[in-house]
């Protein structure tokens, strides 16, 4: 298994964006989670498309390989904010089925525009949609969290609805990464690997401490006792 850490620069000094990207690239990010509030959709705002493009040129290692940019989209409606992030540098986007009236067209207009397209599930809500569209998407995001804010506490019942998006990802066959949102930290992230995830956001737990390469080093102690 290849375990992914994204950092959510939610939790980054938005003053210093730029540089904080790079620190946490050169601390062993793999992704960077880029959280989209509309403050309709969720009680809170935050950036768009054009800090994505900003951003862009900060999203790469000390020896030049690009870092993917994983879009969160916590808006409604989804599709023309999508078509404007993947205009903007993002690599992955995903959305909220239930913010979107057509859930197939939206994931096929994501991938059309040449980036990788994800789902992502509130805590309250169901992973049926996933009966219809599995086979079109690239990966699945369950949110531990209610989504709006950092910093808050894990919900255990993310681990049952994680069990079963990795039984679903198994019996589709495909390749497709399954991400936790909300509440990581290096003391649970192994209870979290061990219900199927394999991509995980940390915000808070990463960006709220000094050296960010001490806490991402430890979540990988931690995946590699899995
Ligand atoms: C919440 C966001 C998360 C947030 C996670 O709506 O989707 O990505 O940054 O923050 P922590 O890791 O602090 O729970
Ligand atoms: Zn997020």
């Amino acid at each position: 298994m290849t375990y992914r850490i994204a950092p959510s620069i939610l939790s980054a000094d938005f003053a210093r964006l730029g540089e904080e990207v790079r620190h946490v690239i050169a601390a062993g990010a793999d992704w960077i989670h880029f959280d989209v509030m509309d403050n309709h959709y969720v009680p809170n705002l935050t950036f768009g498309p054009m800090v994505c493009s900003a951003l862009k040129p900060h999203a790469i290692t000390a020896s030049g390989q690009s870092v993917p940019i994983d879009v969160h989209l916590m808006v409604q409606p989804v599709d023309a904010l999508a078509a404007s992030f993947a205009k903007a540098g993002a690599d992955l986007i995903s959305f909220h089925p239930d913010a979107s009236g057509h859930v197939h067209r939206s994931v096929q207009a994501i991938r059309a525009a040449g980036c990788k397209a994800g789902l992502s599930f509130n805590p309250a809500e169901p992973l049926d949609v996933l009966d219809w569209v599995i086979e079109d998407i690239d990966l699945i995001l369950i949110m531990s969290v209610n989504p709006g804010f950092g910093g808050q506490s894990f919900i255990d019942s993310a681990l049952r609805k994680i069990e079963q998006a990795r039984k679903r990802i198994e019996a589709s066959g495909k390749d497709i990464r399954l991400e936790v949102d909300g509440g990581i930290k290096a003391d649970n992230i192994a209870r979290v690997a061990s219900a199927g995830a394999d991509t995980f956001v940390a915000g808070s737990a990463i960006f709220g401490q000094p050296d960010y390469r001490a806490v991402i080093d430890a979540m990988r102690r931690q995946l590699a006792g899995v």
